[in-house]
């Protein structure tokens, strides 16, 4: 296990010397005007959880796409800023896009063709030849913006996700001194899968400019070597898990990713905590004995249609529930400019009408949703109170909020209910797990969470405690940082 103490000893011995910079589409800090104010907040992403407390703890720089209506106004004469604002550890340098960029790099290419190519949940890929010159040219942009900033010198660059597939190839062409790492954070598919892509080709040798490649699990690790072997002339070694293409070596890891458990913990513990469970309570006007949460962004992924019929079934056949259980589900909106997330907004939002209106009496609904963003603080208090935390993820790479409810959640009375096709799966193995595409076995593990042995509760929801502490972020970054520096 390594602390944040750890990781920023790490870096002080071992970092000397190398600029340490981390690239990602979405940025940690948004600033959003707001009446005559402006204000800022994090955004809804895995991503920022993680990599912020790194970055916090690094003081390196971290390079995003600049997607707030307020963000020109607060930036230097090179587009920065300190961050977070209210107490600065690390700068921000944004890049700026035009709309018709951020339509088809973003919107198109990324969120419409790569998304649903690595999530099986049979959302058909749209392959766009004009989004894929977008998603080229906004990676070249990028690329041009780290330059600026690292010139020619060594450098351990952290590329993060599907949105920057080009960048590590066009990054180690210009500087080649640079130690460059990618993570992937969401799943990678089998090659009977990625085959359909008309620029994998392109895309594979973009991600073999890094020196290393993350992925959440073995199993992505392996899906990903076999799709070099079926696509590229490239030497996939399996024992050491590297691939050799064009003479350059890539080593392709398996690092799970993780939540700060200490902070989350001790602040979930608090007193302020406690209050506030008082003043949602209040406000939801929740009385019932029995709560169940979730929090999901709005995505076909996560099977929050799933979730609610299997809630409807659990009602349906364990009547004695009615009027005793509540679910909270906050939902954040996300990538609502493309017609499959407007829809299944409007999709749930008929499905939680109807049924609220089979079941309600005068006191109770058994859903209240809540679709609004929850500050990671506010998200303490719903995680705090609940009874079972229950996520449907359809295909999930890791889902954070599985391991922030474990480190969050009392042991007296708490208990997970985790999809098994969620990644946090391989770790939280002591979670009730079922298939969300099986309603009846959904509402019967959502049964087993609620009615398990008090004893046997409390020593699964530590063993899983003590699963997210020992692999917590810090562990995590500093694995990777540990696995560039070792390479010469
Ligand atoms: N989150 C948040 N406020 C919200 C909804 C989500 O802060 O209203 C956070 C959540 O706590 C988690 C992250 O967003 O840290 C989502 O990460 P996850 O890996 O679960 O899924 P992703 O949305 O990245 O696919
Ligand atoms: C997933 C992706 C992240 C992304 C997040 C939120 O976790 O792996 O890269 O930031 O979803 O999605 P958004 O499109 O709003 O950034």
């Amino acid at each position: 296990m390594a602390s944040e103490e750890d990781l920023k000893k790490l870096i002080e011995d071992k970092l000397k010397g190398y600029k340490f910079v981390a690239v990602s589409n979405r940025e940690p800090y948004i600033h959003k005007v707001s009446g005559d104010k402006i204000k800022f907040f994090q955004p809804a992403s895995g991503v920022v959880t993680a990599l912020d407390p790194v970055l916090q703890a690094c003081h390196g720089l971290w390079v995003a796409h600049g997607s707030g209506d307020a963000d020109r106004k607060v930036v230097d004469d090179k587009s920065r800023i300190q961050v977070p604002p209210n107490d600065p550890q690390y700068t921000l340098k944004r890049v700026w896009l035009t709309k018709a960029e951020e339509t088809g790099y973003y919107y198109g290419f990324a969120n419409e063709a790569l998304w649903p190519l690595c999530h099986i949940v049979y959302t058909k890929p749209k392959f766009s030849e004009s989004d894929w010159n977008y998603y080229k040219l906004v990676n070249e942009r990028f690329a041009k913006a780290i330059l600026e900033e690292i010139g020619d010198q060594e450098t351990l660059l952290f590329i993060q996700d599907y949105h920057f597939m080009l960048l590590p190839k066009l990054i180690k062409d210009a500087n080649p001194k640079a130690k460059i790492a990618l993570f992937w954070h969401i799943p990678w598919p089998n090659p009977e899968v990625f085959r359909i892509c008309p620029w994998k080709k392109e895309l594979l040798e973009g991600l073999l400019g890094a020196d290393l490649l993350g992925f959440h699990l073995r199993y992505h690790v392996d899906n990903f070597l076999e799709t070099i072997n079926h696509n590229l002339e490239a030497k996939v070694d399996k024992v050491a898990s590297s691939v050799t293409y064009k003479g350059m070596e890539t080593l392709v890891r398996p690092y799970p990713i993780s939540i700060d458990f200490e902070k989350i913990a001790k602040e979930a513990a608090s007193k302020a905590t406690q209050d506030d469970i008082k003043k949602v309570k209040e406000d939801l006007g929740i009385t019932c004995e029995l709560i169940g949460v979730g929090t999901d962004r709005i995505d076909y992924t996560k099977g929050i249609i799933e979730k609610f019929t299997a809630i409807d079934r659990f009602l349906e056949k364990y009547p004695e529930y009615q009027g005793r259980f509540v679910y909270i589900q906050i939902g954040s909106l996300s990538r609502i400019h493309l017609d499959t997330y407007k829809k299944l907004n409007d999709d749930i939002n008929s499905l939680v009408e109807r049924i609220n209106w089979k079941y309600s009496s005068d006191h109770w609904s058994p859903i209240i949703l809540i679709r609004k963003y929850f500050t990671p603080q506010e998200l303490l208090a719903i995680y705090r109170m609940a009874n079972i935390c229950l996520v449907t993820s359809l295909h999930d790479g890791m889902n954070l909020v599985a391991k922030e409810f474990i480190a969050a959640c009392s042991k007296d009375k708490s208990m997970l209910v985790l999809s098994q096709f969620a990644g946090a799966a391989r770790e939280l193995t002591d979670a009730v797990t079922f298939n969300p595409y099986n309603p009846e076995e959904c509402a019967d593990a959502i049964r087993t969470a609620l009615t398990m042995p008090a004893e046997e509760r409390e020593q699964r929801v530590e063993r899983m405690k003590a699963v997210v502490k020992e692999n917590n972020i810090y562990n995590w970054a500093a694995k990777i940082i540990q696995a560039l520096l070792r390479l010469s």
